[in-house]
């Protein structure tokens, strides 16, 4: 496995694959790989002939008072659990590569961005968006692989796809939970021992949300009220959203009767974090 830092670096060696009739599948991260990544680049290796992980943490999504700095980076360990998932490439560039001196092009959208995560984080697709369209044109993939718990970064990117043409397949992946029910996400290591107990409110909170759907609840107010009071009783969870949008358009719906995604924003302490369930 390979690990390159440059634009021109990745473009041969992708190139060279297709010349050669190999498909390549593109794992776009973050990086402090886990469970949830593995799941992805399992996946597209699966899939394809040969799997790009993008390892960078973009600049261009976080707002000014987010946690760019602190945000958790272990290369070492990345590029470890990329080549025992059998990668055939790292790219992890630095910002300036990404965004050279000068850079002032966007990828934006004006539907799907504005709810949910969108509401506090108003910046943040533009720059989803950007550095994906970006990494789609430098990795040139035929697939593209994304977890399922940014399901709106999924919609997203699914819709920036069709409206740009762009001709890659992107594959959407289920949630991977800890034991316990907590989705997996890099921002769980923020979590103190009493926080890490008190997130498990968000898995807890959906579960009873599925039950009641299940069930026959069709009110989307109703359910989502059955959500926010489970979440508003645990004494460290502030509720960001709870909502029931459909999920192709991510309008709020009032019953529930087509597809719909079943999403929350809960800050625990300090750490945002997100999960959902699609009730097809
Ligand atoms: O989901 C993430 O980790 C990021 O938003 C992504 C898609 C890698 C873009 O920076």
């Amino acid at each position: 496995m390979k690990i390159v830092e440059t634009v021109e670096k990745v473009r041969e060696q992708v190139r060279s694959w297709h010349r050669e009739g190999l498909s390549v599948g593109l794992v776009p991260t973050m990086g402090y790989l886990h469970e949830g990544h593995k799941s992805l680049i399992d996946r597209a290796v699966a899939e394809n002939d040969r799997v790009v992980v993008s390892v960078f943490v973009n600049p261009m999504q976080f707002g000014p008072s987010e946690d760019l700095e602190s945000y958790p980076r272990d290369m070492e360990r990345d590029a470890a659990l990329c080549e025992e998932a059998r990668a055939s490439l790292i790219f992890h560039p630095q910002p300036e590569e990404m965004y050279p001196e000068g850079f002032s092009s966007y990828v934006d959208m004006n539907t799907l961005t504005e709810g949910l995560c969108g509401k506090s984080r108003p910046i943040h697709f533009r720059g989803v968006c950007t550095v994906v369209a970006k990494l789609f044109h430098i990795a040139e993939p035929d697939r593209a692989y994304f977890g399922q718990k940014d399901a709106q970064q999924l919609a997203v990117i699914r819709h920036m796809v069709n409206d740009l043409s762009f001709g890659i397949e992107i594959v959407g992946c289920p949630i991977v939970r800890e034991e316990d029910g907590l989705a997996k996400s890099s921002r769980n290591t923020y979590l103190n021992q009493d926080e890490r107990n008190a997130a498990l409110v968000l898995s807890r909170s959906l579960k009873k949300g599925r039950e009641s759907v299940e069930g026959g609840e069709k009110s989307a107010a109703a359910l989502a009220g059955r959500i926010r009071k489970e979440i508003q009783a645990e004494p460290l969870a502030k509720i960001d959203y709870v909502e029931v949008v459909d999920w192709n358009t991510l309008e709020p719906v009032e019953e529930i009767h087509k597809p719909v995604l079943v999403a929350i924003a809960v800050y625990i302490g300090k750490t945002r974090l997100i999960d959902n369930f699609i009730y097809e």
